[in-house]
Formats: C-alpha cells, structure tokens, sequence
C-alpha cells in the first residue's frame, strides 16, 4: 500500500460542481441561461482565487453525460457560452501559464466546440502555473467505463498482462491521471451528493459544502471552505496517532 501524501495547509488540487446557476436565475424571474451566464463570472473568481493561493489543480464539473437530456434550448444556450469562454478566455489562461484540459466525452459536442477544445490543450500543454480541467460531457462512471475498456483492448492485444493491473494501472487511464487526487471538493447550491462526479478520485478527498448558489460565490466562501479544509485531519485510513507521528 502506497503512503499518505504529506499533510498540507493548502489544497493543491481543487474539485468543484458549480450548481445553482438555474436557482440563481430563477429567483430573479430571468431565464436560466442567464444564470449560467452568471455562473461564467464566478468561474473567474475561483480561477483568481486558486492562482492566488497556489492551488495546482482546479476540476471543474461544467457539463455532466446527463445534461444533455435537459431542454434543448438551456443545451443550446450552455454550448453558445462554452464557444465564447473557449474563444474569449483561454489566450489570457495561456498568458497566465494555466494548462487547460478536458475531461469527459467529447462525441456529443458541436464540432466547433471538440475543435477549440483541442486547441486549447495544445496552446497550453507546456504551461505549469496551474492545470484546469474542465469536466465536459463527464460522468464518473464513464471515466471508469472508459479506462476499464481501454485495459480490456490492451489485454486482449497483449500490450498489457492482466494480471498486472493494479489500482496505479487503472488510475492511469482516468481522466485525471497524472494529477494528484482532488484534496478538497466544493458543491455549492444545497444538495449534498457526488452526483456521478469524480467516483474515483475522490475516495480520500475532504468534502464542503454551501448552500451559497454557484453565481454568488465569493472569495470570502472560497477561503472559508480553505480555512475548513485546513483544520481537517486528513488520515487515508490510518489512525490519528500515526499520521500525527505518534504512536503506531
Ligand atoms: C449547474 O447549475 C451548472 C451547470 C449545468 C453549468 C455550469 C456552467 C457554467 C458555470 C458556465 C461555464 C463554465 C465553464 C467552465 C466553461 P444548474 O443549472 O443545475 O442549477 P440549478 O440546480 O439551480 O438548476
């Protein structure tokens, strides 16, 4: 069994399922793309915050597999949004030394959208200041769908021996891999559930969550859900003692 990795004050990677946007609309008797159009600017606010704060890696869930059953016209409005943050936003994460990434099944999008996506990732690809990635027609159990597949397709090829596939193999094939695991998770917007997030990387993650609607978050939420983080001790299945270094 592989070791705890070294407590830390800070999350270095942060995941986020950004939900209110429709409530936040709502309540103002306005569409709710207009909500999601609100949920775009908070996006910026947690992106200033982590780069402030030295976060690594920022997850964010945008677009799960099963919001593509919602009315066609909110799916619609959502793709329009995404065009224009990918088209808008992704020189200056460029300029800023973010990697950005994508997460998810990508068949379903609009061309154009699958395009920029690509070219964002190629812009970025070098950068080291901070990786996001951006969850997009994403769905925990099809990330293990997925990497079990691809495992299958290389054993039955004899890339891989099936006896050696171990939980680091599996890891390795999931959207996330090569980043550390999610140290801290945030759902804003009152439900208290994964819902088909990261299944996997999540296991030992802390979790906080906000009734506060995802458009109305603020850096003072932010930090309180940091300063949350911070008092936790985080054990990964081990005693209190042993991971104060105190008796086994
Ligand atoms: C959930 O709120 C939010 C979404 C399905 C979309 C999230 C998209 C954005 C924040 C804008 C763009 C972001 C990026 C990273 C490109 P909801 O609609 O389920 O809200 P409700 O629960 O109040 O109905």
């Amino acid at each position: 069994m592989s070791s705890p990795p070294p407590a830390s004050r800070t999350p270095r990677h942060l995941a986020v399922i950004m939900d209110g946007n429709g409530r936040w609309a709502e309540r103002r008797q306005r569409p709710r793309t207009l909500g999601h159009r609100a949920g775009a600017k908070a996006v910026q606010v947690c992106i200033e915050f982590c780069l402030a704060n030295g976060v690594e890696a920022l997850t964010l869930f945008a677009f799960s597999s099963e919001n593509w059953n919602r009315p066609q016209e909110e799916v619609g409005a959502l793709m329009k949004l995404f065009l224009r943050m990918l088209d808008s936003e992704v020189e200056e994460m460029h300029r800023r030394g973010m990697r950005v990434a994508f997460i998810g099944d990508r068949s379903g999008f609009p061309e154009p959208i699958r395009a920029r996506m690509a070219q964002s990732e190629a812009l970025t690809r070098d950068n080291r200041r901070m990786v996001l990635t951006i969850a997009a027609g994403y769905g925990g159990r099809w990330d293990i769908t997925q990497a079990c597949r691809q495992l299958a397709e290389d054993a039955a090829a004899g890339r891989v021996d099936p006896a050696s596939i171990d939980e680091s193999l599996v890891q390795s094939r999931l959207g996330l891999a090569g980043l550390p695991e999610p140290d801290l998770f945030i759902r804003t917007g009152g439900d208290v559930r994964i819902s088909n997030f990261l299944l996997w990387q999540l296991a030992y993650t802390e979790m906080w969550f906000t009734d506060l609607l995802w458009p109305d978050l603020d850096t003072a939420s932010l930090q309180a859900a940091f300063d949350a983080y911070a008092a936790r001790e985080r054990r990964f299945g081990l005693t209190s003692a042993q991971v104060s270094g105190g008796a086994a």
